[in-house]
This record gives structure tokens, sequence and C-alpha cells, in this order.
């Protein structure tokens, strides 16, 4: 879309919502669970870094389904691919072998620089399919007494919704009435190294991070972090294992974020962008020392690697073999973070944080809420997600013009400055 057409679209968006938004919200609520609390907007279609509402009114996303749109709303290639699949095969069940797994497993693997792959489906099977694998590896290879291994994980984590995962979480919205908590977990600051390695004793069997933490602001580590935490699992044979559900994939200009500091994790757990935004994938990606532990029946999902969710993935691991969504998340990014620093101590913002087209961005509580500013964003054709508060998160899909980028930039500053 152009600038002109963006402007025009101001106009739309700031049209009051009609009874057809009112109608479809309240029918919405009324018969699922509140586990949320969407913008009041109505989506019916999208394309590229646009989503068009049931009034037809136009919306710049510039969250991107939390990283899971990082090659944009219906993406050519990734519609193509699913279309096809969906007239060939889409799902067999690991019962059978079929076609698309093993390019699939071969491919991820290459991307990853490792050997072998345990494809699921949500971002948080795959975090449990790790938690598993680390206990399994630290039990068979590493020699753990029985019962007795333990994983250490970072303050303001955010892994999933599972019972285990929110038993390590340290927010207490995640977490709290969901116990008894599954034991084994022991949680450090974020950023820490110190504390981190001062907490590894001869049970760890790993360590599991967020190379940048989304959920908690989109937390950049300290430099040096990432490296040292490397240097100290290898050090005391403690498995690393990056959560680059969020931060991978392209999001913030390197295919992991961990690359920033010249890291290879043991470990990488995937998600989101890894189904292009058109089916759950997820998987787990590492040596075959270590996913090499599991035996036939020992772990698995019915639909974990099924045709259609390898058929996407295998054209998002194309995508990316290429660099040019990396490049641009870097370039565009570049942008995006001097753009919002001019922002800092300007009244309205306290302080930008990230990486690539992924911004956190600290509000100053006197002028509003996150969730405020959101809703003065969405009123002017712009989508983000508050978080924590007072901070609002900015990742528009990795396809977005320099134009349409801009244009939500002004958006911004006309918000702050109102
Ligand atoms: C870093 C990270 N890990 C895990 C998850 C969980 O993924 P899912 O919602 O697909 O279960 C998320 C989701 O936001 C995430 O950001």
């Amino acid at each position: 879309m152009s600038t002109t057409e963006a402007t025009t679209n101001t106009t739309d968006a700031t049209a009051t919502a009609s009874a057809a938004t009112a109608e479809a919200i309240a029918s919405a609520e009324a018969h699922s669970a509140h586990n949320y609390h969407p913008l009041p907007v109505v989506v019916a279609s999208a394309e590229g870094a646009w989503m068009t509402d049931v009034e037809g009114r136009r919306f710049l996303d510039m969250l991107a389904g939390y990283s899971a749109l990082n090659f944009g709303h219906g993406n050519r290639r990734l519609i193509d691919a699913a279309k096809a699949q969906l007239e060939r095969v889409t799902l067999t069940s690991r019962a059978f072998y079929h076609d698309r797994f093993a390019a699939f497993c071969d491919e991820l693997a290459a991307l990853c620089g490792m050997e072998m792959v345990l494809p699921m489906n949500t971002g948080a099977e795959a975090v449990e399919t790790a938690v598993k694998t680390a206990r399994k590896w630290g039990y068979r290879v590493k020699g753990v007494p029985d019962g007795r291994a333990r994983i250490i994980v970072a303050s303001d984590n955010f892994h999933g919704r599972t019972t285990t995962i929110v038993s390590f979480s340290t927010d207490p919205e995640a977490r709290a009435d969901y116990g008894p908590y599954t034991p084994g977990f022991d949680v450090v600051p974020y950023g820490d190294l110190e504390a981190l390695t001062a907490a590894v004793t001869d049970d760890t069997v790993a360590v599991l991070l967020e190379p940048i933490q989304g959920e908690a602001g989109v937390l950049v580590p300290p430099p040096g972090y990432l490296a040292g935490v490397r240097e100290l699992t290898t050090s005391r044979n403690v498995l690393f294992i990056a959560d680059e559900i969020q931060s991978g994939l392209g999001r913030t200009g390197k295919t992991f974020a961990c690359e920033h500091e010249g890291v290879v994790p043991d470990m990488y757990v995937l998600g989101k962008a890894l189904g292009g935004g058109v089916v759950p994938v997820s998987a787990v990606v590492s040596s075959a020392e270590v996913l090499g532990v599991f035996k036939a029946g020992e772990h698995g999902s019915t639909f974990g690697g099924n045709p259609l969710a390898c058929a996407v993935a295998l054209e998002v691991i194309a995508m990316l073999r290429g660099g040019e969504f990396q490049q641009r998340a870097a370039e565009l990014g570049d942008h995006l973070h001097h753009e919002l620093n001019l922002l800092v101590g300007g009244g309205a913002v306290r302080a930008v944080r990230g990486r690539g087209l992924w911004a956190g961005v600290d509000i100053d509580p006197a002028r509003g809420t996150g969730r405020e500013i959101s809703e003065q964003l969405m009123e002017r054709g712009v989508l983000v997600k508050d978080t924590h508060g007072s901070t609002i998160r900015i990742a528009p899909p990795l396809v977005i013009s320099k134009e349409d980028l801009d244009w939500g930039l002004d958006q911004l500053r006309a918000v702050l400055s109102d």
C-alpha cells in the first residue's frame, strides 16, 4: 500500500466503529472464555502488512501475530505451498512416513547447523519437548541420579502456558491458581551471569533462555551475556537451550538472535514464524547426541510434522535461506530504532529496547497505559500490543515497506504528542 492510501486509511480507521463491530465482539465474548483482552477490532481479511476489518477499515499490523507473521499476511509463496499440499495429503500421523518429512527435517537441521529435528505444533509443546529432552539427556548421557535433574530459567521468562511451563514463570498472572507446580526448576535474574554461574550444580541439565525476552517487553540482555552462558554451560556439561520461538527466523536481523553474539546453543526451540502464519508448526532442533535420547513411543504428537506443516515450513526455510528477510529486518530495524530513540526523553517515551524489526517502547505512565496508547493507535489505523502495563511492542511483518513503517511511526508520534 502506498503512503497516500495509508493516509486515506487513517480517515477510515478513525471512523467510529459501527454496530457490526460491537455485535461481533459481543457475540465473541458471550461464548468464549475471557482469557484474552483483544483490542476492539474484528479482522475480516489481510494482505502483507495490512488487515481489513468487518467494516472495511484498514489497519497496519505492527504486531505480526507476535512474530508468527514474519513473512506477512497471505504470503503468496506460503499460500501456494499450502494449497498445493492441501490437494495432495494433509495428515498421516507419525504412524507412517510421508514424502515431505525427510526434506523438512534435513533442511531445518541444516538451517540451524544441527543434526536432528523433533517436530511439534505449538511453541509451548516445543518447550515441553525441550524440557523432556534435557531431563532424559541428563539421566541417560550426563549421568544425573534419577529424579534429580534441574533446569535453570530466567526471571520474567515467557515460554508458554502449560502447567509445567507456568510452574517456572515469575509472572503471577500466568502462574496463580495453577498449582501444584512441577518441581525441578531454578530461577535466576535474566542477564545476570554471576547469579547463573552460582546456580549451576552437578544436577543441572540445562539452562533455558530467550535470547531476547519478548513478552517481558523486548528485553535485550547485556552484551556478552549469551556468550558467557555458552562458555559456562559448555564448561559444566549443561545444555544451553535457546527459546527462539519469538526471536528467531529473521525477526532481529539474523536467522537466530543468538547469532548477534556469535553463539550456537545446544538446542533451538522454534515455533511461530516456522508455520508462516498459516499453520502451527514448532520444533526442537539439536545434535544427534541430544535428540538421539528418544526411542520409539517415548514422545510424540498426532499432528507434529504433518505433511501440510512440513510443506509450509519447507517454504519458510527456503525463504530464510536466501537471507533477504534477515537483511530487510536489519535495515528497516536500524531505521525503526533510530526513529524510536529520537522519542526518548521527549516526555512520553522513557526507554526503547530491541533489535531488528522488534521494539519495546516504555511509555511514561503519566501519558497513559500501554493499553490506552494501543487503543489510540488503533483509532489511527495502527495495531500494536501492550505488555506489562506501560510498554508497547512493535513487531511488524518483515515485508512491511519503509513508507508504511514511516506512516506507522508518524501515527505513534501523533498519538504521543496529542
Ligand atoms: C519465547 C516464547 N516461547 C514460547 C511461546 C509459546 O508459544 P505458543 O503460544 O505457540 O505455545 C511464546 C509465545 O509467545 C514465546 O514468545
